[in-house]
């Protein structure tokens, strides 16, 4: 028992001398090419050539008196680290970051020569073009100099390519550098450096944990991240997956920047998920795609930055559906762009390719209904809220239409009839002051922003309901739908709010009491209705015509301003939101600190299992990993002769 203990901890030992061995030969040993050639890493390009020549021309020799074992690998391995080190800037990019930029030539060249005797060997043995220069860019290019005035001074989420420009795997992302930094519009700036700039590469690149090496864990080109809360290189995040336009995209839009995802929908899941299910608050903006492709980052930031307005769905778009879509929603062809509004109105349809900042003023433009609703978020917007002032400024009265009703056939179809009465009342011609009585006077209101035209969803906002429609038929309008009992009947009416002007001395006592109030929760409870506009409630009982509501609405406008009637002032119900904050709401761009740093390290160590010399150095690691593993065995194969020890049916 003791003595394979003991055997044990000297194994142990041995192993781990051994990695240390291996560790010290590998740092000490001069890099790969070097060791092709036999030269030292400090040899001159004359002595880089010299040897070059020598051992090419014996290779050759060897092979000419008799086929010899492996010849043409070795051709390949010499002309290999020929021609990177005999290449200024490759020979650069190998002594400094043993970035080895002809690999992938190498083992293509390997591949179609095996077998062949050495009189078929083509020279060269592969064409390695430099990267085409980029022209006209709209990404930055960053360099040693104005890196921490471009990036670090700055307070944006930076995605930045480091690319060699003597790597062709370079090429196919450069070229698509461009239209990266289109997608991630007004999401983060794309940038780009050289791996000429030195000082800055070795300052990004990742340092090898023994050696401290700069390095690039899977070659050039590279990807890196700083999030708008990182400012300094150790806190900068890798990008580790498949090096296409599609992936990177999505990762920075959803690891790092956690922005929720746009969905395709078939036509019978979009009915049920988006149209109907996303509810009756909300435009519906759909994006056609003729390719199937991800949504672009920008996009996925406004669904995030307009989701309490709107819900995103993507659809393919597909040549023989085209007709049925064109009959739907009018789309034509791919790509396209849909805002589903007022139920009963044409979708808003624009074609063609989008990009951010024509998207953001379209959203701006399509988020809200042509009849606004009435909600916590657009309340204000709208002067229908006691507690705040008129849209119009300093004005003392204002006015709110609104109509109530449980969302469906009889609310859409009075929903119409507002639009068309807002229509009538945008298109009269008005001269302001005019005091001419008649439908004009409600334009006017219109105009200088005394007067809004809202919708109230009935059933979500029932305590608001009930209060101002405070009658035996408010439940024709508020509350939730009780199947038979009463029928949907929406309801018109007007909510004048007045508020006196104050005083300087008024104001600077309600700013006094507003401090007190804060401080003292005795004196919390009281009302303050200084601060909360005095109301009066109109309901409309005429019919539903946009000629008659266009006049009443003008009536009560004008007896408003003209008449002092009474009015209460009192607490009212808040409106309520229609939902709850989604988790991607609320979630906030990654930030390599902390935790991340932790996984950051881990990440680094597991890199240093991917060698870069040979695979050498995964023997100290899995050596440790055996120790470990074999160290938890023992421990837990000596407790069981304990155990078993004091069962008296082992004795
Ligand atoms: C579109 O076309 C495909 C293939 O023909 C079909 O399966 C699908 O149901 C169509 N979708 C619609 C909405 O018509
Ligand atoms: C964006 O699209 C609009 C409309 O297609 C176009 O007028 C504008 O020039 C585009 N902007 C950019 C930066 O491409
Ligand atoms: C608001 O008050 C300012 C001065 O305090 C005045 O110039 C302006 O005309 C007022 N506006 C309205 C709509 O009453
Ligand atoms: C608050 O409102 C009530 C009833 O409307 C009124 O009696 C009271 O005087 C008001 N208080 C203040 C401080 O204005
Ligand atoms: C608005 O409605 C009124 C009353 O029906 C009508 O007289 C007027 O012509 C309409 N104005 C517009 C611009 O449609």
């Amino acid at each position: 028992m003791s003595l394979s203990h003991n055997a044990f901890w000297v194994a142990a030992l041995a192993l781990l001398l051994s990695n240390f061995v291996l560790l010290f030969q590998r740092s000490s040993s001069p890099p790969l090419l070097y060791q092709t050639l036999e030269v030292p890493p400090t040899a001159s390009a004359t002595e880089i050539e010299a040897a070059y020549f020598r051992l090419h021309h014996a290779l050759w020799i060897s092979e000419k008196e008799g086929p010899a074992y492996n010849t043409i690998e070795k051709l390949i391995d010499v002309q290999h680290a020929y021609d990177t080190l005999s290449d200024k800037r490759r020979r650069r990019n190998y002594d400094t970051f043993l970035l080895d930029e002809l690999e992938a030539a190498v083992q293509r060249a390997k591949k179609e020569n095996a077998g062949v005797s050495v009189d078929e060997l083509e020279f060269p043995l592969w064409h390695v073009e430099p990267v085409k220069e980029l022209g006209e860019s709209a990404t930055v290019s960053l360099t040693s100099h104005n890196f921490n005035k471009i990036v670090l001074e700055s307070d944006d989420v930076w995605v930045i390519q480091l690319y060699s420009e003597m790597s062709i795997d370079s090429q196919e992302l450069l070229d698509s550098w461009d239209s990266v930094a289109m997608d991630m519009a007004g999401v983060a700036q794309v940038g780009r450096v050289e791996i000429g700039q030195i000082p800055l590469l070795i300052l990004l690149a990742e340092k090898t944990l023994y050696t401290k090496q700069p390095r690039f864990g899977s070659g050039l080109p590279e990807i890196v991240v700083f999030t708008s809360k990182c400012r300094r290189f150790d806190c900068l995040i890798r990008y580790r997956g498949l090096k296409t336009k599609d992936a990177l995209i999505d990762w920075v839009a959803t690891s790092v920047l956690k922005l929720p995802r746009i969905l395709y929908y078939s036509f019978k899941t979009l009915m049920k998920d988006v149209i109907q299910g996303a509810g009756t608050h909300k435009v519906k903006v759909l994006l056609f795609s003729g390719n199937g492709e991800r949504a672009a980052p920008y996009l996925r930031q406004a669904a995030k930055k307009y989701w309490e307005y709107a819900v995103f769905a993507k659809i393919l778009f597909q040549e023989q559906n085209a007709t049925f879509w064109e009959s739907r929603v009018g789309v034509k062809s791919a790509p396209a762009l849909v805002f589903v509004k007022d139920p009963g109105l044409k979708p808003v349809v624009f074609h063609g390719v989008l990009n951010s900042s024509y998207f953001e003023t379209l959203i701006e433009e399509h988020k809200a209904f042509v009849l606004p609703q009435l909600r916590r978020i657009s309340a204000e917007a709208l002067g229908c809220d006691a507690r705040r002032k008129s849209v119009a400024g300093n004005s003392t009265t204002w006015y709110c239409v609104i109509v109530a009703g449980r969302t469906g056939p009889s609310l859409s179809q009075v929903r119409g009839v507002m639009r068309e009465v807002l229509q009538n009342l945008t298109d009269t011609e008005v001269v302001l002051g005019s005091g001419v009585p008649g439908h004009v006077l409600a334009a006017e209101a219109l105009k200088s922003q005394r007067l809004s035209l809202s919708w109230l969803d009935g059933d979500k906002q029932r305590d608001f309901c009930y209060v101002y429609l405070h009658s035996p038929t408010m439940f024709e309008a508020c509350g939730p739908r009780r199947n038979g009992e009463v029928d949907d009947v929406p309801k018109i009416f007007l909510v004048r709010y007045q508020r006196k002007l104050l005083t300087i001395k008024e104001q600077e006592r309600i700013e006094k009491n507003k401090a007190l109030r804060a401080n003292n929760p005795w004196i919390s409870l009281l009302e303050d209705n200084d601060s909360v506009a005095s109301q009066l409630v109109s309901k409309y009982e005429g019919s539903a015509t946009v000629a008659d509501i266009v006049q009443w609405v003008s009536q009560m406008v004008y007896e408003g301003d003209n008449n002092d009637l009474p009015s209460f002032s009192g607490k009212m119900p808040e409106l309520l939101p229609e939902e709850s904050l989604p988790f991607w709401a609320q979630s906030q761009e990654v930030v390599a600190d902390g935790q991340a740093k932790v996984v950051h390290f881990i990440q680094r160590f597991m890199q240093t299992l991917s060698p870069y010399t040979s695979n050498m150095s995964l023997v100290p690691v899995v050596v440790f990993l055996a120790i470990f593993l074999s160290l938890h065995f023992f421990l837990h194969l000596n407790k069981f002769p304990q155990l078993v020890g004091h069962d008296p049916s082992a004795g």
